[in-house]
């Protein structure tokens, strides 16, 4: 059988809640532990690979084949010893770290997230719900500097900066162009504002968990593809997965 089928599933608040399993999140184990032969799993996170894979070695998550971490900006794969050179490479063309947060400087509602969360590839801050308006105006005020980004708004309350070339949806494409038998099925499911891209992804499949914020349900409430789950959580991915036919034999 040919392992023609990616299932990416962001972590926080799609399959786990404050860092514990959610309702589903077994059963969707046991069927892709089934589907094996023909399913590859990605987690495309916020999260940096080290707290990725202290939730897999603590048996919560299940053994991925990639992940997709610090929102799609580093790409790591089996051995899992460091961050995709060629990926990185790609993102890093025409884009410079330095001068996003010499410009963002300037912005005292932003507050930045500690240095441990900050990378050559990702400027990272905390924004208050109550003044989300900024992020349009931070869109603006990059671009008319000329400086090149990605500006994701997620959750209420993170505001990530990343090269243009980077997100969750640009490194699922980069892995199945690089599997290049996965061709056939991409199914992305997610909760936030960093999630968008991954879902609007011409091609690909999509599900919204039912906690979503009514802000992101708002976003895809126009694309076709994005299947808006009834159950949260990694329940809401099983039915998803269902409604899409997604599994092999479906
Ligand atoms: C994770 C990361 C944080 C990021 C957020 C949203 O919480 O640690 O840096 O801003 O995800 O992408
Ligand atoms: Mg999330």
């Amino acid at each position: 059988m040919r392992k023609d089928r990616i299932l990416v599933c962001d972590i926080d608040n799609t399959l786990v809640r404050d860092g514990r399993s959610t309702a589903g999140l077994n059963a969707l184990g046991v069927i892709l532990s089934r589907s094996r032969k023909a399913v590859r799993l990605v987690y495309a996170t916020g999260r940096t690979f080290s707290s990725t894979w202290s939730l897999v070695e603590a048996g919560t998550l299940p053994r991925p084949d990639a992940v997709a971490a610090m929102v799609g900006t580093e790409i790591w794969l089996p051995n899992w010893r460091t961050a995709d050179a060629g990926y990185a490479r790609r993102i890093s063309a025409g884009w410079n770290v330095q001068a996003v947060r010499d410009n963002l400087s300037r912005f005292d509602r932003l507050e930045p997230q500690p240095d441990r969360l900050q990378t050559e590839w990702k400027a990272s801050y905390f924004l208050d719900p109550r003044h989300s308006r900024l992020v349009e105006v931070i869109r603006v005020a990059l671009s008319e500097r000329g400086v090149k980004a990605r500006v994701l708004y997620s959750a209420g309350r993170y505001l990530d900066v990343i090269p243009f070339r980077a997100g969750k949806g640009r490194a699922v494409k980069y892995l199945s162009r690089l599997w290049a038998d996965s061709c056939a099925s991409v199914l992305a499911c997610g909760d936030s504002g960093n999630d968008l891209d991954m879902l609007a992804e011409p091609g690909f499949l999509g599900v919204i968990v039912g906690n979503s914020s009514d802000r992101v349900l708002r976003r895809v409430s126009g694309l076709r593809n994005v299947y808006r789950a009834e159950l949260p959580f990694a329940a809401g991915v099983v039915e998803g997965a269902a409604v899409h036919g997604f599994w092999p034999g479906a």
